[in-house]
């Protein structure tokens, strides 16, 4: 099964790229799901289904079109499928606190849950082997980056935290319910969480699998909107997971460049040299500025047209490796890049801003740094294979 994830900052066109995508694949003979991320689900708007404007009813897959789902997430119905005991307790814990039921039911859904439920989800239909490819539409970047961290911080949680905390409240229950103001949590607590955590290991794996699992950026071509991208294109390497596209959606088409457009059109075709040069080798796809929304499915499968060629298939891999990778080694921390050729000339190594930029020859490559490595600066290089790798050390 393949998963290919559209991620990317608010309003670029994550639903449209990714009901396109659907629909291209489902064309192709493909059992697909496209699957919603988003709390604020716009899937089926994409779809133009006549559905309320809370509805429901794409809360278990829905048919489409033959060989196309779609399914939306809908966190009330997944509180009481898989998080009930959870909730339970802290709508507890917020009463005690003084607030109204409604109020309470409300601030239980806490972050990550919705990311969590469409884990196990993508993780029972894997095991069920019940589609070939799900597409993700995930909520714009902050959040999708949430979801790919979640299953290690769980993991972490449930390995380290988990097994002290239940201790210590099976020791501490009989006497803190007597004197304390909030109930503390019941057995029942933690053997819904350990549920979730089974529910959803093995997912980590899944998703650092570039045979299985690729992250598709979509941007525009502005400034602002190309920061945040390469952001994600950061963090998606730190998590392991491997970018294999960039769509570059919106470009005003050659006919808009006069008049009015004249100088956002310059600008768009500057930012989209800037897109091509910076996330070489991971290629960027193009697509214009429709007339009109993209709604419906016509209109969707135009974008599909647009977005890959008549014998494209969009769940092939093309690549298999992340463009970087970061890690800590004993005292320092390391940036490994993978490189096109294997060249044996001068390495320049500088930084800019919070970037590295790499320069062999007439190649040059800026890797954004994540936070935790911003502060250091390039200390040597040394070539294994194809593999540079940077040793990144604080600045003397
Ligand atoms: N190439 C395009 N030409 C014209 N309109 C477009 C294009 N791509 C997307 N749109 C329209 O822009 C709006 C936002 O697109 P979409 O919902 O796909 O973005 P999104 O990234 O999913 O947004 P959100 O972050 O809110 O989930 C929609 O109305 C969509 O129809
Ligand atoms: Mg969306």
């Amino acid at each position: 099964m393949r998963i290919l994830l559209f991620s990317g900052k608010g309003g670029v066109g994550k639903t449209s790229t990714a009901a396109a995508t659907g629909l291209k694949l489902a064309s192709l003979g493909y059992r697909t799901l496209v699957m919603s991320v988003d709390p604020a689900h716009s899937l089926s708007d994409a779809f133009d289904l006549e559905a309320g404007l809370f509805s429901s009813r794409t809360a278990d897959p829905v048919p489409i079109v033959a060989n196309l789902e779609i399914h939306e997430v809908n966190i009330q119905k997944e509180i009481k499928r898989h998080w009930n005991e959870i909730s339970t307790y802290i709508i507890g814990l917020l009463r005690t606190s003084g607030l109204a039921d409604v109020e309470a039911e409300e601030l239980a859904i806490f972050p990550g849950m919705e990311e969590l439920s469409a884990m196990m989800y993508v993780n029972q239909f894997r095991r069920e082997g019940r589609y070939d490819v799900i597409v993700l539409d995930c909520a714009p970047t902050a959040e999708s980056l949430r979801f790919i961290s979640m299953p290690t911080t769980l993991e972490w949680y449930i390995k380290h935290i988990f097994p002290t905390e239940r201790k210590l409240l099976k020791l501490m229950r009989p006497l803190a319910n007597r004197v304390s103001p909030v109930e503390l949590p019941q057995d029942s607590y933690f053997a819904n969480i350990y549920d979730l955590y089974k529910k959803i290991e093995g997912i980590d794996t899944l998703l650092a699998d570039p045979v299985k699992t690729s992250a598709r950026l979509v941007t525009n071509a502005e400034k602002m909107v190309l920061k945040e991208t390469q952001r994600a294109f950061v963090y998606f390497s730190l998590h392991g997971l491997t970018v294999d596209e960039i769509i570059v959606n919106r470009l005003l088409p050659e006919e808009a460049g006069q008049g009015f457009f004249a100088e956002a059109r310059r600008n768009q075709q500057e930012v989209l040299a800037e897109v091509e040069r910076y996330f070489a080798p991971v290629p960027a796809r193009r697509v214009p500025l429709f007339e009109t929304e993209v709604l419906g499915i016509e209109r969707l499968r135009r974008l599909a047209d647009v977005l890959y060629g008549a014998g494209e298939d969009p769940a092939a891999v093309t690549r298999t490796e992340p463009a970087y990778e970061f890690g800590k080694k004993d005292d320092h921390y390391e940036v490994r890049l993978r490189l096109p050729f294997a060249a044996k000339s001068e390495v320049g190594l500088y930084k800019k801003g919070d970037e590295l930029v790499v320069e062999i020859g007439n190649f040059r490559r800026h890797v954004g740094l994540p936070t935790s490595m911003a502060a250091l600066a390039p200390v040597r290089a040394r070539l294994e294979d194809r593999l540079l790798i940077v040793e990144m050390k604080e600045a003397a």
